[in-house]
């Protein structure tokens, strides 16, 4: 099969037809005559074109199962707040069986490449399912246009996604929709496909889709990452540790950081069933080493340090709190402590330092005293850290003040309301800059931070499985409630107060049933 010039270059605008995309142009489910005949046949309205950019653009995730999905690498901000220079991927799939399933849709400014894919695909087949397992609008956008393109259609998702799919599209589709919850199955010939649910990673909607027969499950958000693809469709296939870990953690810690919880409850479910192959909404697809990822969410997901090592977050107007930062900084890395990271807080966007805190083991905050506080940009981070509920960090501090230093003990205020946060050495307190003295204070606080590494080395995982175990084990005696809605769990009194509101998704107690153990 040749690609013809014109499709090779619509391709090449869309961003997605690339040398690797265009080798697998031969293959049985996408083979040029099927696509020409399959459309001209259901008379659409793509019908009398010949070759369609979609075809460059899919891939087989298997033999039956197929990535329909776009990225956008023009995008500046993602949800409008977390830049990404590397873009980011919409992932969409198809399983083509006896009855064929669509597995969510894109963000509507990739609708396009995503409508030639899907009409590739199908070749003139009807679309019997559309799978909604998240609907965010960027994997819903295109849902609408998917129920007028195709209208015979069913809509499985659900309950709440229902009552969200009419909030966003308003429109009455009671005739199609097909509701499932926990276990629930859908048969599609030989493809079995059964709904797990996974409030809150990331909206309280949210379910994943097992597929029974080839082991895929689509994970929804779980699992993604920020980052186009550039043709290669499978983590195995790019350098992900080099070049995609850190933006798979700034996505998983600032997407879903909150709520740790909920993906540690879908990582128990995970670990009942046989998964072969991760299909995500978002980047790479994982068919390969993927306990190595999942041990990184379970990481991130227990709010656990990744690597036992020091951040340095400094806040700095006139380069003098800075210089103490990075003296302390030497002060460690001449000592053997390697990897020291360190970062201006005006200068690095807030998504990256979320997510080496949720990385480190160790922070040591530097601020100047602002308005007799916190300056701006480190009280922005630390406000960030509480409310993803970054938990279990060791803290060290220092500040300066020309005449009445002040944040110091304002950032321990912050960390004091973050659970498990422990402190290491003496705040080190300077007037306007470093002299002596605050480098005599900082080989100090140098000397603390390493004795305390030494301890915590090799030994954080049994620290925090017998922190764990501790916790689980301890039980409080009272009634157990659990919210209906994202799965919380208050067990603080026997009953809830009647002007309670869950802290995950902020329901009342009217949502939250008894737990019968
Ligand atoms: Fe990628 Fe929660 O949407």
């Amino acid at each position: 099969m040749e690609v013809g010039r014109r499709d090779f270059l619509k391709g090449l605008a869309a961003g997605t037809a690339t040398l690797a995309a265009t080798t697998m142009l031969g293959s049985s489910i996408l083979a040029e005559e099927a696509v020409t005949e399959g459309i001209e046949a259901a008379e659409n309205p793509f019908a009398g074109k010949k070759k369609f950019a979609g075809v460059g653009s899919v891939r087989e995730v298997t033999e039956d199962i197929v990535y329909v999905g776009a990225s956008d690498k023009r995008i500046e901000l993602f949800e409008n707040v977390y830049p990404i220079p590397r873009g980011v991927s919409y992932n969409s799939y198809v399983i083509l069986d006896e009855k064929i399933a669509l597995m969510d849709t894109v963000d509507r400014s990739v609708a396009g490449q995503f409508f030639e894919n899907l009409t590739a695909v199908l070749a003139g087949r009807d679309l019997d399912y559309m799978i909604v397992d998240h609907m965010e609008p960027d994997h819903s956008s295109a849902i609408s246009e998917v129920l007028v393109r195709y209208p015979n259609a069913k809509v499985v998702c659900t309950a709440p996604a229902a009552v969200i799919l009419n909030n966003f599209f308003d429109c009455d589709i009671s005739d199609r929709l097909v509701t499932v919850k926990e276990g629930d199955t859908l048969e599609l010939g030989k493809h079995t496909l059964t709904f797990v649910e996974a409030p809150m990673v990331h909206w309280p909607e949210v379910m994943m889709t097992f597929d029974l027969t080839s082991g895929v499950l689509f994970s929804a958000d779980a699992f993604g990452t920020f980052g186009a693809l550039n043709g290669n469709l499978f983590a195995d296939e790019v350098n992900f540790e080099t070049e995609w870990l850190s933006d798979a953690r700034r996505y998983l810690t600032n997407i879903v950081g909150k709520y740790g919880p909920q993906v540690q409850d879908v990582l128990a479910k995970a670990g009942t069933i046989d998964i072969k192959i991760v299909c995500p909404l978002h980047g790479p697809v994982w068919r390969d080493n993927l306990g190595w990822f999942i041990g990184k969410y379970d990481k991130w997901s227990r709010y656990e340090p990744e690597d036992n090592a020091v951040m340095i977050v400094y806040g700095s107007v006139y380069g003098s709190t800075e210089s103490a930062a990075n003296a302390l900084a030497g002060k460690l890395s001449k000592d053997g402590v390697a990897n020291v990271a360190v970062y201006d807080v005006s200068k690095t966007h807030v998504s990256e330092l979320l997510a080496e805190a949720f990385r480190c083991s160790h922070i040591v905050l530097a601020s100047i005293t602002y308005n007799m506080g916190i300056f701006t940009p480190m009280r922005d981070f630390l406000l960030d850290l509480e409310d993803h509920n970054l938990s279990n960090r060791a803290y060290s501090f220092i500040e300066n003040g020309s005449w009445s230093p002040a944040s110091g003990d304002q950032m321990k205020a912050i960390t004091d309301r973050m659970s498990g946060s422990r402190y290491i050495g003496d705040k080190v307190t300077f007037m306007s800059s470093p002299n002596g003295n605050t480098y005599a204070d900082l080989c100090t606080l140098a000397e603390a931070i390493e004795a305390d590494l030494a301890e915590t080395s090799g030994e954080a995982e049994a620290v925090t499985e017998a922190a764990t175990e501790a916790a689980a084990a301890a039980g409080t005696g009272n009634t157990v409630w659990r919210c209906t809605v994202c799965g919380f769990i208050y067990d603080e009194a026997d009953e809830l107060p009647a002007d309670y509101k869950c802290p995950i998704c902020g329901v009342g107690p009217d949502k939250f049933e008894e737990v019968n153990e």
